[in-house]
């Protein structure tokens, strides 16, 4: 099946999850509004494929990349348990498109120097719309694999690192630039970054601004794999392959559980598991629990 050809709420086939406001349902965006983004995205039964085809561009990220990803994850089809996240061409992202620093900015979305015009309330909602691009791959219904090769920088990284598993080509490379350009990486990836390597090797990946190549990235648990890049393709069907092979129910509920374990006491997490256990049981052999 190939999602985005626009199927209206409602219709035969419009399998989308509830929207952001009030439980309503919201249109996919077809395949060309997403080709005109630098984007594609495909459903083959329960896997979900999205790309980001801007190669010529080095798959460069603009705010409209983002709204579309956002809109991508609130309009998922319901039977859809991997999302794939890639990158045509030689690099995964090349990170914001460099067309926001100039005065110009990307035609029809500004530049940073209209969004430092913007009063508060609506800088902070601009960037919260962009975030949420980045934040639903991270939900518990789904387990998401970012497939990286070449170059995965700021936003790039930050997509990488939004996604719960990272597959990556031997000559893959990380690097958050955003501090070297005067910024700060706001596109969900700090916490990710600081969970997997630590706050001390978080911080000197982000201040130094440096890369960090595949074979460093695996050791430091930036990566669950790294395959030469002509097999990326076959690994990333076998690791989705064997995520679809556990009970869809079962596995939700355990990611909710590791996800809580990070900011729980032991004691807390012990209560959690025997609370989604119990709902498991109950699920599976019968009970009510009263
Ligand atoms: N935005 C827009 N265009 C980009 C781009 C970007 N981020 N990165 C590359 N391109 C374009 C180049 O301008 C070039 O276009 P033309 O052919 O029209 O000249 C084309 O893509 C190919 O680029 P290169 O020839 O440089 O390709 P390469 O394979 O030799 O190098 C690269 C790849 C190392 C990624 C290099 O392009 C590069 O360093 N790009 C910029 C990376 C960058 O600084 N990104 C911003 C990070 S900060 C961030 O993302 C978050 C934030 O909020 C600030």
């Amino acid at each position: 099946i190939s999602v985005g050809e626009g199927v209206e709420p409602g219709t035969e086939g419009a399998l989308t999850r509830p929207g952001g406001v009030r439980g309503e349902t919201e249109r996919t965006l077809t395949s060309e509004e997403l080709a005109e983004i630098g984007l594609r995205f495909e459903v083959d039964g329960e896997i979900a494929t999205i790309t980001l085809d801007r190669p010529d561009k080095r798959n460069a990220q603009t705010f409209a990349t983002w709204s579309a990803l956002a809109r991508i994850g609130r309009t998922l089809p319901e039977q859809v348990r991997v999302v794939v996240v890639r990158g045509e061409g030689p690099s995964f992202s090349a990170g914001i498109d460099l067309r926001t620093f100039t005065p110009e900015g990307v035609p029809g979305q500004g530049s940073f120097a209209s969004a430092a015009a913007l009063d508060d309330g609506t800088f902070e909602k601009r960037i919260t719309e962009a975030q949420q691009g980045f934040l639903w791959l991270r939900r518990p219904d789904i387990v998401s694999i970012a497939v990286v090769q070449g170059h995965a920088i700021g936003a790039g990284f930050q997509l990488a690192l939004s996604c719960d598993l990272r597959i990556l080509a031997d000559d893959a490379r990380f690097c958050m630039k955003e501090p070297a350009l005067g910024l700060v990486p706001d596109l969900t990836g700090t916490k990710p970054l600081v969970d997997l390597v630590g706050v001390a090797r978080a911080v000197e990946i982000c201040l130094t601004a440096r890369t960090i190549e595949a074979g460093e990235a695996l050791r430091l648990g930036l990566a669950e794999q790294v395959v030469p890049r002509e097999e990326l393709p076959e690994a990333t069907r076998t690791l989705a392959t064997a995520l679809l092979s556990t009970n869809r129910d079962a596995a939700t509920a355990t990611k909710r559980l590791l996800h809580g374990a990070v900011g729980r006491t032991l004691e807390e997490q012990c209560a959690a598991e025997r609370a989604e256990q119990a709902v498991r049981i109950r699920a599976l052999f019968g009970g009510t629990g009263s």
